[in-house]
């Protein structure tokens, strides 16, 4: 209870005491008040509240005693309220502890009296969700499987209860899907959820945004764009151009002549759409000693002379192997017909 009552324990005196007793708790005043209050926002009437007659206040010096830290507030002179002064920042004052009171010591002359006064600085939303970064780059395995899940960071919000309460939502996406785990009840681990199998070759990069929502009313958010690359699996096999290449080529072409240029091209990446290629059969057997493959570019060349008579068509079939960790190949036929020309002398009779 306020003091001093035993000094002149009149009457008149008991009723304001009990008066004045709501807003004293074990001795102290106590008042709350929004942060970012305007300044000279009335936080309460502190001179009624101390049981003060009019005029009293002023009359007997009713100030604050500020103790080191600026207070915020200050007395008003005349109807000694106390009103906000300078700007009150919960979060500056308090960070994240809960709840936020400024302890005031308040003097009174004539007799010199002190008084404790509790100012509680309540939370407003003014501070929005906010992520580590503003884009995140995410490496995805082309093959990973749906339901694999990749943490993120969540977003923090200066706030305090409801107004730092953070739930997340996912743009649109096909392929992806984002989940919350509460693991207790004070931190909460976000994951990206793989919804359906990536194809790299369809889309190599996918590019999402995440916002975190708090609890205000009107709620705040902020965003994190996440760019995912799907790493490339080798799931594509070389595919040629032509399943068949046909090629005439007259009996008398000299050794080195290009027969055909064999492309195959996969549609992977790096060492997985990189291909070598051979040729895996020849027919008849002896072409192995007429043709060769480079294994880089796909040339056939002529490494004998060719004779029609012996041999008047040749059946070559030809594999590109990609160089992927466990390779993939595809295969193509080159059908060369050798063409006559007047190489016999004509027999004579
Ligand atoms: C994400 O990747 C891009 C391009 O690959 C790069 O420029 C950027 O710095 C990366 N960002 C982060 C946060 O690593
Ligand atoms: C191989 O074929 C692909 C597709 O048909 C083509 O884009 C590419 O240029 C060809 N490569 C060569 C060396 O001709
Ligand atoms: C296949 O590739 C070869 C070599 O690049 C080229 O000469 C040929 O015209 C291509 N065939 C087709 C159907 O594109």
């Amino acid at each position: 209870m306020v003091g001093g009552g035993a000094a002149r324990r009149s009457w008149g005196a008991a009723v304001l005491v009990l008066q004045a007793a709501w807003a004293l708790v074990g001795g102290q005043v106590r008042y709350s008040v929004p942060e970012e209050a305007e300044a000279g926002t009335v936080v309460g009437r502190l001179a009624q509240d101390l049981g003060l007659e009019a005029g009293e206040a002023e009359a007997r010096r009713l100030r604050l005693v500020s103790r080191g830290r600026r207070a915020s507030v200050e007395v008003s002179g005349a109807s000694g309220a106390l009103v906000v002064s300078s700007r009150l920042d919960r979060e500056e004052l308090c960070g994240k502890s809960a709840p936020c009171a400024l302890r005031l010591e308040v003097l009174l002359d004539r007799p010199l009296r002190v008084f404790h006064v509790e100012v509680e600085v309540t939370d407003i939303n003014d501070n929005a969700p906010r992520f580590p970064a503003a884009s995140k780059n995410i490496s995805i395995a082309e093959l990973s499987l749906p339901g694999s899940r990749f943490p993120l960071e969540g977003a923090s919000d200066a706030d305090i209860g409801s107004n730092a309460q953070l739930s997340y939502t996912l743009s649109p996406s096909e392929h992806f899907s984002i989940e919350e785990e509460t693991s207790d009840s004070r931190t909460k681990s976000l994951f990206l959820v793989l919804r359906k199998p990536l194809d790299r070759e369809s889309l190599s990069e996918h590019r999402l945004v995440v916002t975190a929502s708090d609890g205000g009313r009107p709620a705040l958010t902020g965003t994190v764009q996440l760019v995912i690359s799907v790493l490339d699996a080798n799931d594509n096999a070389p595919q040629f151009n032509q399943s068949v290449y046909k090629v005439d080529l007259s009996e008398d072409a000299a050794e080195g002549t290009l027969v055909v240029r064999v492309n195959a091209t996969d549609p992977d990446e790096g060492i997985n759409s990189e291909m070598i290629y051979e040729i895996d059969t020849f027919n008849p057997p002896s072409a192995s000693d007429i043709f060769t493959i480079d294994a880089n570019s796909g040339h056939i060349r002529l490494t004998a002379p060719l004779d029609y008579e012996t041999v008047p068509l040749y059946d070559l079939h030809v594999k590109a192997k990609d160089k992927g960790w466990s390779p993939l190949s595809g295969h193509c036929k080159v059908v060369v017909e050798v063409l006559d020309v007047n190489d016999n002398a004509p027999e004579v009779w």
